[in-house]
């Protein structure tokens, strides 16, 4: 039987593997790995969403195809009214699910490498094409180029990741708004935003204040509250890195009304399982324990900053999120990753990716982890 011609060349996207797997394949126990290579929450849950998830009282029943409840308490979080608020198995779910709204077989989306690799990947598995505008060198956005693709490919979506992965990096307003001005829909994919801070927002140390403070959790950079206002913005946000919640799969979005019918007939009913639901608003519930837990990692993202600056192969960048990419220099950053992994039982991010074959992703972690990664960076 014959697949789907596109489908056949398709390149597979490279998932992290989880803890168990590297565990049985390093012969280290899961506690000797130092799992800094997919931006999760080295903390974990909150003990009162770990208490939810047992006391869960109808994992038996199918959920709410419309997650009501959780809908609620977003619309609480975000400030964006919950007729606008759509629920998915991770934002990933959203994304693949814009693309199968959107594109006929041969249209494009634009997006601006080195970033995050599911928007090619799911507009390819739609049989669409994706038109690359890569970044500058300082990472920042190529607005003219960006201009001209617009006119000459008519593109129908823009994916655009503020914080970006892999650089850490925020787009300025003023170029955020340039992007809403253009021909098209501007999907803003804020997964980290949690992680960033305003430029006159200073973060109080906790050494001093062992209590923490609640961060703002990245409300005022965030633009989800102008998608009720605009025709062209979509925002989408997870629960995966702040909140810990990677292993369960919940993401969210925010989508401009005309759009909300046709993405209600077009996800899967049953998309957000319950345990997923029930984590997301028992975090939802303790939201100002899980700031605290946000601004430890900000907090440990300054002290690794300046422990991997004193590394003399690598050139670490400035961040708004939980990671750090650093340029190696003088050394192969493939190698490096793998002997991290096989001699440390360190993992870290390598992207064999044209722009990126020089640089290493670290996500920050506890201070443990960082003295054990710093550790094994100097010997090497
Ligand atoms: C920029 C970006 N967007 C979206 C996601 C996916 O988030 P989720 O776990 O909610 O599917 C990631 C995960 O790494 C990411 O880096």
């Amino acid at each position: 039987m014959k697949i789907r011609t596109h489908l056949a060349s398709l390149p597979p996207y490279t998932p992290i593997e989880p803890f168990e797997i590297l565990s049985a394949r390093l012969g280290r126990e899961p506690s000797q790995i130092v799992k800094l290579d997919a931006n999760e929450n080295p903390y974990g849950i909150l003990p009162a969403v770990r208490k939810a998830l047992a006391e869960m009282d109808f994992p038996h029943i199918y959920p709410d195809p419309e997650s009501r409840a959780l809908r609620k308490s977003l619309a609480q979080f975000t400030g964006v009214d919950e007729e606008y608020l759509l629920v998915g198995s991770g934002a990933d779910e959203l994304l693949d699910l814009l693309m199968r709204v959107f594109l006929e077989p041969g249209e494009c989306i634009l997006s601006c490498p080195p970033t995050f690799g599911m928007y090619p990947f799911d507009a390819e598995l739609n049989a669409a094409r994706c038109i690359e505008i890569p970044r500058k060198a300082d990472f920042s956005l190529d607005m003219p180029s960006i201009r001209r693709a617009v006119d000459e490919f008519k593109p129908k979506l823009l994916f655009i990741a503020s914080p970006n992965n892999p650089d850490g990096s925020l787009i300025e307003p003023a170029m955020m708004d340039e992007l809403l001005s253009l021909p098209l829909l501007v999907v803003l994919d804020e997964a980290y935003i949690e992680f960033a801070s305003p430029p006159s927002l200073k973060t109080p140390s906790l050494a001093k204040h062992p209590r923490g403070t609640a961060s703002d959790l990245g409300a005022s950079l965030s633009r989800i509250r102008e998608v009720p206002e605009r025709e062209n913005l979509i925002v989408l946000r997870t629960f995966s890195k702040w909140a810990g919640l990677a292993g369960l799969r919940i993401g969210y979005g925010a989508f401009p009304k005309w759009l909300t019918p046709i993405l209600w007939k077009s996800k899967q009913p049953y998309n957000v399982n319950v345990a997923a639901s029930v984590a997301a608003q028992a975090s939802l519930a303790h939201v100002q324990e899980l700031a605290k837990v946000v601004e430890l990692l900000k907090t440990e993202r300054k002290s690794l900053l300046a422990a991997l600056q004193g590394i003399l192969y690598l050139k670490p960048y400035p961040t708004q999120s939980n990671f750090i990419l650093c340029k190696v220099i003088g050394k192969d950053a493939a190698e490096l990753k793998t002997k991290l992994a096989q001699e440390y039982g360190v993992f870290i991010r390598y992207f064999n990716k044209p722009g990126l074959r020089d640089y290493i992703r670290i996500s920050v972690g506890r201070p443990s982890d960082t003295d054990v990664l710093i550790e094994a960076l100097k010997k090497l």
